[in-house]
This record gives structure tokens, sequence and C-alpha cells, in this order.
């Protein structure tokens, strides 16, 4: 592992090693953990929070009074490390104050500004104790204890053993039905434009067993849907159980017997990862729920290709002609970049012309922006703020008339929605449909985790409103 600290003298330490104990009288300590970016730094950011109640710490909703604070950071789009500095900035005074009081605010930055960044971080912000990659999470228990006796220490290491085999399993009570499972992390894909495979490493995959393992433990805690995590979740190729089948596919048709267990979702994945067997898998298993997110990022194939992505447009299309016809409700939902280095008008019309083709129910889309070490940053035909802005503007008005429009087609459908949460109004809850899409209905925080048959009374641009038939 790497220690290392702003004053590179006699404070490293061996984070694994012997390090001075918390327990400090009755009063429980409080941490705070503020995730940033993709749902991967949500699951993260839970484990780190078991991790860190096992530990003795209670799980805080803000910073103030804390004795840990946690930025999980996302390094995928502009400024992110600035905004990581500001944030810095703001807990500062949090920071003095708890010292005023004789205790202390350990701050501790994760996640991938903290990988890119590394022993700069301490370097330009010295409140911060702890700067821990996305691999090395199993040691922060032991950094924080560190930090909490005066040690400042970096790791941004990709260890060999799985992370989150040393991380205390979540087992905090009164969890939402529907939770994350990292399955898979890390990419080998190198897109041009992208930072991933540089602050999450190369491809890894969980194996079957631990999988399997911790969503059974998922489900006898009340869990009913499950969505698997990775950053190229679909290439998952973990060791299988005896009697599996291969691939994602095998894995979800695994878990998919897991009685109790209603739903299972996946995100995100990568065009050239979407097998026969997984789609096989979409047209024959009940519990994969018909909702794919399968970024194509730009629609003319000099674009595709000057990204590395290793697909064309046709060979997109055609694939997802193929899993529409495995399963013909699927909905579908994307990722774009306007404005990659070069692109031209004409390029653009080509995205606008996929997205026409394709038809989809959601999606995100971006400017694209040049992300330090990736090689279209260094590109000179870089494409001008302005016309970026407007690429934006007319591809997120394209793609919010087919959202609005596969909203709008659910009015009247009967289907089975997963009760999760309260709603804003009493008497209300809120629940997701087989889409994804959150759903409002009346009934009661009782039935959090039901699944019940709805009839769709209205639909607004994110959400339906239904009955209970
Ligand atoms: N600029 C703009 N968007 C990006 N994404 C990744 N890197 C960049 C970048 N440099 C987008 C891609 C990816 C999503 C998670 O973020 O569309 O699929
Ligand atoms: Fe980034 Fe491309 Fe890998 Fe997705 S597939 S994480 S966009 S490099």
């Amino acid at each position: 592992m790497t220690q290392q600290t702003a004053k590179p003298s006699t404070d490293r330490i061996v984070a694994t090693g012997p390090v001075p104990s918390t327990s400090s009288g009755t009063q429980r300590k409080r941490a705070f953990i503020k995730s940033y970016g993709c749902q991967m730094n949500v699951y993260d950011s839970e484990r780190m929070a078991a991790a860190l109640t096992a530990e003795g710490y209670e799980i805080a909703d803000g910073p103030e009074g804390t004795d840990l604070v946690v930025l999980n950071t996302c390094h995928i789009r502009e400024k992110a490390a600035e905004k990581v500095y500001s944030e810095l900035g703001r807990l500062k005074p949090l920071r003095e104050a708890r010292a005023a009081e004789g205790g202390k605010l350990t701050l501790a930055v994760a996640g991938c500004v903290a990988q890119a960044e590394g022993a700069e971080i301490i370097a330009r912000q010295p409140a911060v104790d702890v700067v821990v990659g996305p691999q090395a999470y199993h040691r922060l228990p032991a950094m924080v204890r560190a930090a909490e006796a005066g040690t400042r220490s970096v790791d941004t290491d990709f260890p060999a053993e799985d992370k989150f085999d040393h991380l205390a399993p979540d087992t905090r009570a009164n969890r939402n039905p529907s939770a994350f499972l990292t399955v898979q992390e890390g990419c080998d894909k190198f897109c041009t434009f992208c930072v991933v495979p540089y602050t999450r490493g190369a491809e890894v995959s969980r194996p079957a067993a631990r999988i399997i393992a911790e969503a059974e433990a998922l489900v006898a805690r009340g869990v009913r849907e499950i969505t698997l995590l990775g950053q190229n979740v679909n290439a998952w190729h973990g060791t299988p159980e005896p009697g599996m089948g291969a691939g994602l596919g095998g894995l979800i048709r695994r878990l998919a017997r897991i009685e109790g267990l209603a739903r299972i979702r996946y995100t995100t994945s990568h065009p050239r990862d979407m097998d026969e067997g997984l789609i096989a898998a979409h047209g024959e298993e009940a519990k994969l729920m018909p909702y794919l997110h399968l970024p194509v990022q730009a629609g003319a194939d000099r674009i595709l290709q000057a990204m590395n992505r290793g697909h064309t447009a046709a060979s997109y299309i055609d694939l997802v002609a193929k899993i529409r016809a495995a399963r013909p409700d699927l909905a579908l939902s994307g990722d774009f970049i306007v404005g990659f280095p070069g692109e031209t008008d004409a390029e653009f019309e080509d995205t606008l012309a996929l997205v026409r083709e394709i038809t989809y129910a959601q999606a995100y889309s971006f400017k694209y922006s040049p992300r330090p070490g990736t090689p279209a940053a260094t590109r000179e035909d870089q494409v001008s703020e302005a016309v970026k802005s407007d690429r934006l503007t007319r591809l997120q008005a394209l793609l919010a008339e087919q959202q609005s429009a596969f909203q709008r087609s659910k009015i009247g459908q009967r289907m089975a929605v997963l009760l999760e949460k309260p709603g804003r109004h009493a008497g209300q809850m809120v629940g997701r449909s087989p889409w994804l899409q959150p759903v409002h209905l009346a009934a009661t925080p009782e039935q959090k985790g039901q699944i019940l048959t709805v009839e769709i009374t209205g639909a607004g641009s994110n959400s339906l409103s239904a009955i209970a038939v």
C-alpha cells in the first residue's frame, strides 16, 4: 500500500497494522458520508457506512457536529477536483469549531478524485486527514483510527484482495427494498474520453459465490429488488458456481432462483458485451426487469471509432433489435456525449438520427469535457463551448420528447409496482414500475416492500400516478 503524508517524516503508518483504539466512553461517534456521481459510489458509500457502523459510528445525515466526514467523490466530468476543494473549504469552519470544543472532525476524501489526485489533496488542503481510492475502502477504518491519533495517510493502491471481502457486511436495519450489489469493477475498454479505466483500474469480477451470498443476505433482510452494478457490468466473468451458466446471463438466472427476490436489474452495460446468453435471459427470466441502460455515446461511425467504442451505429441498432426481439416491452436508456473533438454538424445529426431510430425511454446527455490524462483531451480539434451547448439543447429536446411519450404510453396500463418509500403527501407511497419509473399511489408505510398491481392514471415527465387494483 502507498502511505504518504504531507510532511514526509515521522508520521508514516501501516494502516493494516495495530492502531490506537477509538472506544472513548459512552458517546457514540458520528460520521457523515457524502456521495457524488454514479450508483457504484452509492453502493461503496453504503458499504463504508456499514464498516464505520461496525467501528461504533452512528451515521449522520449532515456534517454538523460529526466526528468524521467522508466525501466519496466522482471524477467523470468537469471540474470534479475543484468541486471537492470547495466542499473541503466549506467543511473547514466545522472542523475548526469542533477543535475549539476540544474534539476532532476527521476529513476523508474517497472515490475517483482521491484516486486521481492522491497526495496532492493533502498537500493542497491540509485539513484533510485521509485520502483513500475506490479499491482501498477496506482500509478506511484503520486509516480513520490513525487520523484520530494524528497520522494522515493516503492509499490509492489497487490491491489484489477484494475490498468487499474485508468490509463489514451491511447489516443495518430498515433498509430500502431495492438494493445495489456491485459484481464487477473497473474497465478495460479505454474509451478515449473516459477516466474510469485510470481511476477504477482494470476489470475485476467478484466470484459468483460471494455475490450469491450477499444477495441472499440482502433478501433475508427484506430486499425484493437487486440492481447488479459494475462500470462494465455485462463484462462480468467471475468464477461461476457449479451448474451455473456463463457470464452475466448465467449469474442473473442463478440469482433469480433466490426465493423472495422479485426483481433483478443491472447497470451499466457496454454494447460489446451484450452476449447471446444475456439477451436470452431477457427473454426467459421473468425476474429480470425490462429495462436496459445501454450507452451508445454518439451516432456517427467516425466519432464512435475515434472514441474507441468498438461498435458502429448499425451494429448498435442491430443489437437493440435483437434484445427487443427477446423482450418486446424492453425500455432503453442511454448516455450521449455531444461535441467530442472533431464532431461535425453532420456527425451530430447522425446522433439525432440514431436517437430517432432507437427511441429511448430515458437518457443522460453531456457536453464533452476533456479529462486530463485521456487521449481525446489533448486533441487540437476541440469543439467550441457554444456549439456544444447548442447541440446539447437540441439533443435533450429530442430525448425529452421521447421520454414524455414513453411516460404517456403507460397511462391506462396495469403493472406491478414495488413500494419503496413514503411519498410527499400523507397516505401516499412511491414505488417503481418495471421500467424504473417512480409511481405515486395511495398506500401506507407498512406496505413498503410489497409488490402491488396498479393501474396508471397519470404521467408527469419523470413519474407516474396510479391506483391499486
Ligand atoms: N465528457 C463528457 N461525458 C463523459 N462521460 C464520460 N466521460 C465523459 C467526458 N469526458 C459520460 C459518458 C458515460 C457517462 C457515465 O458519462 O456518456 O457513459
Ligand atoms: Fe468509460 Fe468506456 Fe469504460 Fe464506459 S466503457 S467506463 S465510457 S472507458
